[in-house]
């Protein structure tokens, strides 16, 4: 695991990192070099870092911030991310990071220590060298903050992880592995129990595989106090090809990562909960493998999911929505006062934001609040899609109670309200983070592949719902 501490003043390390505003000069003086460095050229433009060598601290990293008046909490992460990057190096144990001390970016800043720091090294490098202890210089301890690196670095590993290391039930165990001593109560529905509840969706999007579903449901109560529980719902496919409605080569290629929705959702439980934060939260993890195996479920087929809903299932390849009904509808049975999904969940979520932002839906004005405020904070961007009535008529079956794909467009809220219609009169949002959840190629000081997006949303989230500065 990475290390990684907050700290009020600056503390003896091999090296430092440093932000800096575009063309604004660091405190005259205290690093010599870095005056020669602008007569070269440096100007702390967003993403440029600049290495300085000398005695003490051996090395220190100016990092930019783009423009004073444009820099937000993501330019902090970003910055922070790419400086901690560059900072460590072979002979470099220890790094102090100090960025605008400003209350808003101090999640951020944190979060981009662990972007900067985390590496996958299940399979390669067993004798690379440990990441560097990392103190981030800021006004306040941030407990909460810590906490979301280390599970956005497991996170990042559940999403990073082949398939075939990871079908349901043992996805279910890392997690709940992960989730041990917090005081956090599991419950693992495993098959048996799944076809008792007549949890018929996550069964038939499961029943192609040779691993069967089953939904981990992680209940943290810090705030006994308080009657509410919010429930966090993660789409959990451990491998989408598509099932009969098969995928081509191409678009098979990154679908290990389509349970990154549940992994956010479990990596924010889990901060949450061994920080201790007074929040009540409720982890539903909808875990399944698409396959289109001999017993796999067939595009026409109707299906009946936990609430009795009966759903024309016409693409195999609408898999999440199916088991986030059942998911959501579990979530409503058990009276939450609010339910938020968050899912890999379509094509047209990626298309139309590009990777920038998740989308989000809902009709909740509180909870629109929540996702906004948690996002500036978290420095993981949202953006607000459409919620009408049009996009509810493209589902309505002719032999069922609704259908699981749309027709022309709107893809992105066709899909997201096909889920919402499981979660009856309890406030709903939904997040999709196709697009977001991996990045094929490195940047933004992170390494390819899993980027934990969600993970910190989600913890922020819970913060803001129940009312903490
Ligand atoms: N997991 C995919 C969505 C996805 C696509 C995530 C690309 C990340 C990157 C989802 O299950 C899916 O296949 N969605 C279909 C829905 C369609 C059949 C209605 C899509 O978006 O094409
Ligand atoms: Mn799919
Ligand atoms: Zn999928």
């Amino acid at each position: 695991m990475v290390s990684v501490s907050v700290s009020g003043s600056r503390p003896k390390t091999d090296a430092l990192v440093v932000g800096v505003y575009e063309g604004e000069e660091l405190a005259a003086g205290e690093f010599p070099g870095f005056v020669h460095a602008l007569a070269q050229g440096y100007r702390g433009r967003m993403g440029e870092a600049l290495v300085l060598y000398g005695e003490e601290p051996k090395r220190v990293v100016v990092t930019g911030l783009g423009a004073r008046a444009r820099a937000d909490s993501r330019a902090a992460r970003r910055a922070t991310a790419v400086g901690v990057r560059r900072a460590a190096a072979r002979g470099i144990s220890s790094v102090a990071v100090e960025m605008p001390d400003e209350a808003g970016w101090r999640t951020a800043i944190v979060q981009g220590v662990g972007d900067g720091l985390y590496h996958f090294s299940y399979h390669k490098d067993p004798e690379r060298e440990a990441s560097p202890a990392v103190t981030v210089v800021m006004g306040s301890s941030e407990p909460l903050a810590l906490e979301l690196v280390q599970s956005a670095e497991l996170v990042r590993n559940w999403v990073n992880l082949g398939s075939n290391d990871k079908p349901p039930e043992r996805l279910a165990g890392y997690m709940t592995e992960a989730l041990a001593d917090t005081g956090v109560e599991i419950e693992l529905l495993r098959h048996d129990r799944l076809k008792e509840m007549g949890a018929g969706a996550i069964l038939a999007v499961g029943q192609g595989s040779e691993s069967p579903p089953a939904i981990l449901i992680a209940t943290y109560r810090g705030a006994p106090g308080d009657a509410r529980m919010l429930a966090l719902v993660g789409k959990g496919i451990t491998f989408d090809s598509g099932g009969l409605s098969l995928k081509g080569g191409e678009g098979m290629m990154t679908m290990k990562t389509d349970m990154a929705g549940a992994a956010a959702v479990m990596g924010a439980v889990r901060a949450l909960s061994r920080s201790r934060v007074p929040v009540n939260v409720m982890g539903i993890a909808c875990i399944a493998e698409n396959m289109p195996g001999g017993h796999a479920q067939r595009p026409g087929d109707v299906i009946k999911s936990l609430n009795g809903t009966h759903i024309e299932v016409l693409n195999t390849d609408a898999e999440g929505r199916l088991v986030l009904a059942d998911g959501v509808a579990l979530a409503h049975e058990r009276k939450v006062d609010a339910i938020v999904d968050i899912a890999t969940l379509t094509g047209a979520n990626a298309a139309a934001l590009g990777g920038a932002y998740a989308g989000f839906l809902t009709e909740q004005e509180e909870l629109k609040r929540c996702l906004q405020v948690a996002a500036m904070k978290s420095a993981e961007p949202v953006w607000q899609f459409p919620v009408d009535d049009q996009y509810r008529n493209m589902i309505k079956s002719p032999i069922a109670d609704i259908k699981n794909v749309g027709g022309r467009g709107g893809g992105m809220q066709v899909g997201g309200l096909f889920i919402g219609a499981f979660a009856g009169d309890t406030p709903w949002a939904h997040v999709d983070i196709a697009g977001m959840a991996y990045q094929r190629e490195a940047g933004e000081g992170r390494v390819q592949g899993a980027t934990a997006f969600g993970c910190a949303l989600l913890a922020g989230m819970a913060v803001e719902y129940f009312g903490q500065a």
